[in-house]
């Protein structure tokens, strides 16, 4: 029998995941229907019981729903604790079990699509929202030689150290600063997890943290060379990426999660994948 997921927003028609689960299913040989449904302000609870009563096994999880669907779940994995945000879903039972799979997704496309090792290196991540909170046990697992996370709201950065160093399992400095005090430093991957590319901004950010072997890496997806990867490149740094692959990358977990099998990823990110200009 056919099993159904689908992924739920408001809106939703821009979603490329059913595009991207389907080339999953294909690939793998999964017998999968997966959809698209569109949650009205308000109805994310009655649209989701829907959808399990009529047979729906899992759900991915789009804005502005993340937050409903982490209070939905019987039981939130460590990575949706530590985004404070959900957005995959397996339905077993009475049971709704949730995952958030940004964080993974994100450091698997830079160490292994990407090829830039973390391990002993040092990590500047911009921001500390949820993309940064979802995203610190995953980076910190590499064990790089250093974490610093620069935001505008330096207390913010602070907030998140403490949770980092709350659930770090080894012993990487992690440190939250404001972005004045990046002034002359320099580091191996930088990491753009602001909302600043939605909008076109640039982060208030020194071109010193650019060192021309680096990579800069916008988690943004789909917005050509954004402010932050413009910068990059004026200063001389030769890899910049957006989040295209991040992007399959979560879903890939997803599938894994839902069905046993991790498709490959490369097909999926080079249909994607849009020019950087
Ligand atoms: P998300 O869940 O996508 O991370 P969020 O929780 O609203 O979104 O967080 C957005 C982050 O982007 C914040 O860290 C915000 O900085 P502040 O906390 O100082 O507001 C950051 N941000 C948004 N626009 C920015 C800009 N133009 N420059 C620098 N940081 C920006």
């Amino acid at each position: 029998m056919t099993d159904r997921y689908a992924v739920i927003g408001n809106p939703i028609a821009q979603s490329k995941s059913p595009l991207i689960h389907s080339a999953f299913a294909q690939v793998t040989g999964q017998d999968i229907d997966y959809g698209k449904l569109l949650g009205p302000l308000g109805e994310f609870v009655a649209v989701v019981d829907a959808f399990r009563a009529s047979g729906g096994r899992g759900l991915n999880v789009t804005a502005p729903f993340k937050l409903d669907a982490f209070a939905y779940a019987t039981d939130l994995a460590l990575s949706a604790q530590m985004a404070g945000a959900v957005n995959a879903m397996k339905f077993e039972g009475d049971k709704v079990y949730a995952e958030n799979f940004d964080g993974v997704g994100l450091v698997r496309d830079v160490v292994h699509n990407l090829g830039c090792p973390l391990q002993g290196r040092r990590v500047l991540i911009l921001g500390a929202g949820g993309a940064t909170r979802g995203a610190l046990l995953p980076l910190l697992a590499e064990q790089p030689a250093e974490l610093v996370i620069v935001n505008r709201t330096v207390a913010k950065a602070h907030e998140l150290v403490a949770l980092a160093n709350q659930h770090q399992t080894g012993e990487v400095p992690v440190l939250g600063l404001g972005y004045v005090a990046l002034q002359g430093q320099a580091f191996d991957v930088v990491l753009n997890a602001t909302s600043s590319s939605l909008t076109a901004e640039l982060p208030p950010l020194p071109a010193s943290v650019f060192t021309p072997g680096c990579l800069a890496y916008d988690l943004t997806y789909g917005k050509g060379l954004t402010p932050f990867l413009k910068l990059a490149q004026q200063v001389g740094v030769t890899q910049v990426a957006d989040g295209v692959g991040m992007l399959a990358e979560q879903a890939a977990e997803a599938f894994a999660w839902w069905r046993g099998v991790r498709p490959d990823t490369a097909a999926v990110i080079a249909q994607l994948t849009l020019p950087l200009v």
